[in-house]
């Protein structure tokens, strides 16, 4: 594999040098100035030990010996800071990575959209309504949703407050982790109901039944329950867009002679900004984090192999992950060639499918959602197309939540179009409600 022994020098400013975009326009130098020295002087969100740790968890998933399941909001918003939120979201993910782990009978590295998904690219940097022209809403951490000139205004004092929340958020996390949580592992306390609803109620049946079984064998052989004396791992990650907020938590650790950007575990570079000579592959490039690239139809071949060159050159386990995110309709057409391409290059890379990206679609009455069956077709393809290859699908990239919202049409109780407006909230992007998710998770067990 091309090594780049001639890469340019790096710094945690270097990107600024390149084509930078996706970014906010900051106007006010000094409060930018002020922010990002405040958020260089506090503590990190996370430690080097956990994100080596991370790295080591995805290098056997690299190998099929572990399986990632990463999910959450489209986007986080401050509001959503609420011990109710925060509970829900792992208690799905949890759930989810039990019914993962006893049907495909391998560890799951459980991956939260956490605790800092605050930064949203936009398609338009500015929005108009009725002939107002202001800068497009860009995530929390940049700006506010109203529109008015002031709350468009990007306001770095944002980067602090999402500082904060991100770090209740896993201080929370945390806290529910080490006291057990102990529910989560007992399927007859689940909210369940729907697998009655589904064409496939006795596969469902079934695969229940083998996580019930896979815990109470665990149980009965080890005398603990599943998580006794065993921490259980939860990781946080967000797309990494707004360099400012990366690059003021990036530190040099002497103890391990490299970079970490210590706001995340593991961040990702999204399909907007994952151009080669672009500021986002530069900063991330430098940093000893796992670090994830999504992966969009416009991607080639070539470039994906080059991708894996500048951000690992040395091919370590575990730091690079494709996320593809093609839509069940194009990924028969180009998953293969991307992953013989990448093999050839001799690069080694952890392939993860977001099987939401790639099947959104705008209804006729102006709301944005997706169908539970495209997302599975994506996903099963993804699964069969790795087989094909003699490849390994590593995990799933999913938008999801624990509360039964109306985002996304089908799925057991088969929610129609009809559906979407009784419970829609996201602002951003269509999430799979509570029901919908452990169907995921079922269907993904099922393969077990
Ligand atoms: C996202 O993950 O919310 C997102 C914007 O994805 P992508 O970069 O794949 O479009
Ligand atoms: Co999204």
């Amino acid at each position: 594999m091309d090594s780049h022994p001639s890469a340019p020098a790096w710094s945690p400013a270097s990107w600024q040098a390149r084509r930078v975009t996706q970014m906010p326009a900051y106007r006010d130098a000094a409060a930018l100035a002020d922010a990002l020295a405040q958020l260089a002087q506090l503590p990190p969100l996370v430690t080097s030990w956990e994100i080596e740790a991370l790295k080591g968890r995805l290098a056997l998933a690299q190998q099929g010996r572990a399986f990632v399941l990463q999910g959450g909001d489209c986007a986080e918003t401050f509001a959503d800071c609420t011990s109710e939120n925060i509970v829900q979201k792992l208690k799905i993910l949890l759930q989810m990575s039990v019914v993962i782990a006893a049907g495909l009978k391998r560890p799951v590295v459980r991956v939260g959209r956490i605790a800092g998904q605050y930064a949203k690219p936009r398609s338009e940097d500015m929005e108009t309504r009725e002939g107002r022209v202001l800068p497009s809403y860009r995530g929390d951490l940049v700006n506010r949703n109203a529109f008015t000139a002031e709350d468009r205004e990007p306001d770095p004092a944002l980067m602090l407050r999402g500082y904060e929340r991100a770090a209740l958020t896993l201080n929370f996390v945390r806290g529910l982790i080490d006291g057990g949580f102990a529910d989560i592992h007992h399927p007859e306390n689940w909210d369940l109901d729907f697998v009655s609803h589904s064409p496939m109620a006795d596969r469902y049946r079934e695969v229940v039944r083998r996580v019930t079984d896979a815990m109470a064998f665990f149980e009965s052989v080890t005398g603990q329950t599943i998580d006794d004396g065993r921490r259980i791992d939860f990781y946080a990650s967000h797309e990494g867009l707004n360099l400012c907020y990366e690059q003021a938590q990036t530190r040099w650790l002497r103890h391990r002679s490299r970079w970490y950007d210590l706001t995340t575990h593991y961040p990702w570079i999204g399909a907007r900004t994952a151009a080669l000579d672009g500021s986002h592959v530069e900063f991330f490039r430098g940093v000893a984090n796992p670090v994830s690239v999504k992966i969009g139809p416009a991607t080639t071949p070539d470039e994906l192999c080059r991708l894996a060159g500048v951000l690992n050159p040395g091919n370590e386990p575990g730091r690079l992950t494709f996320i593809h995110r093609l839509g069940a309709q194009r990924i028969d057409a180009l998953l293969p060639a991307m992953i013989r391409a990448v093999r050839a290059a001799g690069a080694g890379v952890l392939w993860v499918c977001d099987p939401m990206h790639g099947n959104t679609e705008v209804l006729g009455s102006g709301i944005k959602t997706r169908r539970f069956d495209r997302i599975l077709e994506e996903l099963e393809a993804a699964f069969r197309i790795h087989a094909e290859q003699g490849s390994q699908l590593g995990g799933v990239h999913l938008e999801l939540t624990g509360d039964h919202v109306t985002e996304c049409i089908g799925g057991a109780r088969g929610l129609t179009e009809q559906d979407l407006h009784r419970a829609y909230r996201s602002q951003v992007d269509p999430r799979l409600n509570y029901e919908q998710a452990l169907e995921v998770a079922m269907r993904i067990a099922d393969r077990g």
